[in-house]
């Protein structure tokens, strides 16, 4: 049994960017970093919201943070007690993941005695516009007390500013603040109306900077004063007239009361729990990390949209431009899929409608069909910068070509769209533009091939693969295995299409298409294993570079933020690679590889591995289960599930800070558990299990969803037991 409590029970002032991201609390519209109410910019408070951007000059498009509609702290005998100044004599921080509420209480010492400040919060999951917190004062002698609260519109940017300016008013008892953007003219709304359980002795409003209300009362001791906030935000994307909606909204919810929204909200998420929580008998640390790794994930769903994606940081930030990578279909869909397909299909949803920017950046380039963005934004615009990184010795910006090659992004859409069609049996995706998503990006690779004079095999070459320590390197196993797995889902679509399932819009040549497809997924190259060691080369020339165990390679860095690839990265021309790369190949396709070969590839490239990106661990994992050694797979399944709990991970890239929620790892970690410990899959219309748990697991239990049934799984000693109960 778990707690379903995190917990930091001291004060650090260096923990406050991860603790950040350890206490995120979202209901996928928008994400509340787990910061203090009397914290500012400083602090890296963010109220971040999901798929709206602005860009300022030529800095980096990011998304916005709403302004801080939380701000409060207090005042008490004419000394602040707000954090980070002063020291707390206790200090907690509580996440109850669970139900999506943040807790946090502060005691103070002073002359006369005791104060203490708890706060309690969360982001509705009933309705994604409204944001409750509880904040409660007590002291144990009587004083002068001053409660300052309202919205603070100084808000944390890392390319901004991205308001030009903001409007703060009052209507009757509301709070607002009406933001426009730099970029496109949009408008962040935020209404605030409070209620609270005691007589102040006079309340007023003062505006600077913030729009806040001091409310002074005669303090009595051993009451406790408390505050109700309600907070609702909109956007001029959400509706027409963003003020009005909020206004009304937040006059709504303060009718309903705080209890009965928590109340409500609490009811929501046992509906969510309802179907993915995973009980671990045996294992209450493996148990937490991977229900905390699915509360992350619930948390940023796009359950409020028909047509939006997840990015690569969650709702933690502005962090990775809070663009959308291939982290979401490889790494983030089976969870959607198993558990919440609607979602699954939202996040898909999101690639057919941006096929057009994909288009655009393939012809940019000079070529046809769909390559999308590395990391996509609204209408699918790339905000991948050529310069991605920044060196830390001279200061300048670095080329770096993930932008331009790496190609094999368009092959985990369609790898997306396909598989999503093959759980759920639902075609409508497919129908509604995924089969014009799959043919363009078939014909994207089909661009690409080319062959050496004489010779009739078709090569990718110039590209960098999931390893992005090797740029522009030749025929990367990874992305040449999925670009023929795009030539074949293409030539599915397009049976599909004769069949007569539909017709497209678009004036293809079947014929035309199939026999360049056909050919190209016949002769398109794919790197074997070496006939002695059964290794498969991570692309052309990579047995040759210089072998060197990554301890030694450390030893000659210069600078501890020091980017490693590139073109004078200390693993560019070393074997050390950044993440799994034939290992991620050979996970996705293991059908076509014995498992001595599996065995064989994970032993040799996993000593070589950094796993500099958190998406790296899981796809070992994953490979170790299906080579029968649940226990290797342990230690990177923890490793997946727990860097937001541990605060760790990279945190820089060069000097560019990439902090924040790691929803990939958590996805893999689900991965992990369901498709690697459990064993699942999914054969002829049948969910099946070859089990491979670790030692200690007593049970694992779980549910899944196939073919728009639920299945209730239940595993023991290796042996699965698996039921449809819908
Ligand atoms: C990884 C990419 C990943 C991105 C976002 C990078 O560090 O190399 O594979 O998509 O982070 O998570």
């Amino acid at each position: 049994m778990i707690s379903w409590l995190i917990e930091e029970n001291s004060y650090d002032k260096d923990k406050i960017s991860a603790n950040g991201n350890k206490f995120l609390i979202g209901n996928g519209y928008l994400g509340i970093r787990g910061t203090l109410p009397e914290y500012e910019k400083d602090q890296f408070v963010a109220i971040n919201l999901s798929g709206i951007y602005d860009q300022v000059g030529n800095a980096w498009r990011e998304p916005l943070n709403a302004p801080n509609a939380l701000f409060t702290y207090v005042e008490f005998d004419g000394q602040e007690y707000r954090l980070p100044n002063g020291e707390p004599s206790t200090n907690t921080l509580a996440l109850d993941y669970r139900y999506g509420l943040f807790k946090s209480k502060s005691s103070f010492g002073t002359d006369k005695g005791r104060l203490s400040i708890e706060v309690e919060r969360f982001a509705s999951m009933v309705n994604e516009h409204c944001i409750l917190m509880k904040y409660s004062v007590t002291s144990d002698y009587d004083g002068e007390l001053n409660i300052y609260t309202g919205i603070d519109g100084e808000v944390w940017d890392i390319n901004g500013p991205h308001y030009d300016e903001i409007r703060y008013s009052i209507q009757e008892d509301v709070l607002i603040s009406n933001a426009l953007t730099h970029e496109n003219k949009d408008r962040v709304c935020v209404s605030e109306k409070i209620k609270y359980n005691f007589e102040a002795k006079k309340e007023k409003v003062e505006k600077d900077n913030k729009l806040v209300r001091k409310i002074s009362i005669d303090a009595k001791k051993g009451f406790t004063y408390e505050i109700y906030k309600f907070i609702t935000v909109y956007t001029s994307k959400d509706c027409k007239n963003p003020i009005e909606e909020s206004v009304t909204l937040v006059r709504n919810i303060w009718d309903k009361g705080y209890f009965k929204l928590l109340e409500e909200h609490k009811r929501e998420w046992d509906k969510i729990w309802d179907t993915s929580e995973i009980i671990i008998d045996g294992d209450d640390k493996a148990e937490e990390g991977i229900n905390y790794s699915i509360y992350h994930l619930h948390s940023i769903a796009p359950r409020h949209s028909k047509s939006l994606s997840i990015p690569a940081r969650g709702l933690s930030g502005q962090t990775y431009k809070g663009a959308i990578f291939w982290d979401t279909e490889m790494f983030m869909l089976d969870f959607f899929l198993n558990t919440e397909p609607d979602v699954a299909k939202t996040l898909l949803k999101y690639r057919i409608d941006t096929l057009e920017g994909a288009m655009k950046k393939a012809s940019f380039y000079g070529y046809k069909g769909a390559f999308y963005a590395w990391e996509s934004q609204e209408n699918g615009y790339d905000a991948c910068s050529d310069y991605n990184v920044t060196d830390v010795f001279t200061g300048r910006p670095m080329r770096t070509y993930f932008k331009d090659k790496q190609i094999h992004i368009s092959s985990a859409i369609v790898y997306g769209i396909m598989k999503y069609i093959n759980r759920t049996g639902d075609y409508d995706l497919i129908t509604e533009g995924g089969y014009k998503v799959i043919i363009e990006c078939a014909n994207f690779y089909h661009n690409l091939l080319l062959t050496k004079v004489g010779s009739e095999v078709y090569e990718l070459r110039d590209v960098i693969g999931p390893d992005e320590y090797h740029e522009r390197v030749n025929n990367n196993a990874y992305t040449n295995r999925m670009a023929k797995f795009t030539f074949e889902s293409a030539l599915d679509v397009i049976k599909m299409i004769k069949e007569n399932k539909w017709k497209p819009e678009e004036e293809y040549s079947l014929e035309e298409l199939e026999s360049k497809f056909e050919d190209a997924s016949c002769k398109i190259y794919i790197p074997k294993p070496e006939d002695k060691t059964s290794i498969i080369p991570q692309f052309d020339g990579y047995e040759s570079l210089e072998d060197i165990e990554i301890n030694r390679l450390k030893e000659r860095l210069l600078n501890d933020k020091e980017y490693w690839g590139g073109a004078y990265g200390i693993a560019s021309d070393t074997k050390v690679i950044k993440q799994a790369d034939v290992i991620t190949m050979l996970n996705l396709f293991h059908k076509e590889y014995s498992e001595e070969v599996m065995l064989k590839n994970w032993q040799y490239y996993e000593p070589r591995t950094e796993h500099g990106s958190s998406l790296s661990a899981c796809m070992y994992a994953l490979v170790a289960c299906k080579c029968g050694m649940p226990d290797r797979a342990y230690p990177f399944f923890l490793k997946s599930a727990l860097p937001d709990i541990l605060g760790g991970g990279k945190q820089w890239a060069g000097l560019i800070y990439i902090g924040g929620t790691h929803p990939a790892s958590s996805g893999g970690a689900y991965m992990t558990v369901v498709e690697g410990f459990g064993g699942i899959y999914f054969e002829d219309g049948v969910v099946k299990a070859r089990p491979c748990m670790p030692e200690g697991w007593k049970s694992l239990k779980f549910k899944v969803s196939y073919l728009n049934k639920l299945y209730q799984v239940n595993i023991e000693n290796n042996k699965a037991d698996i039921k449809q109960i819908q």
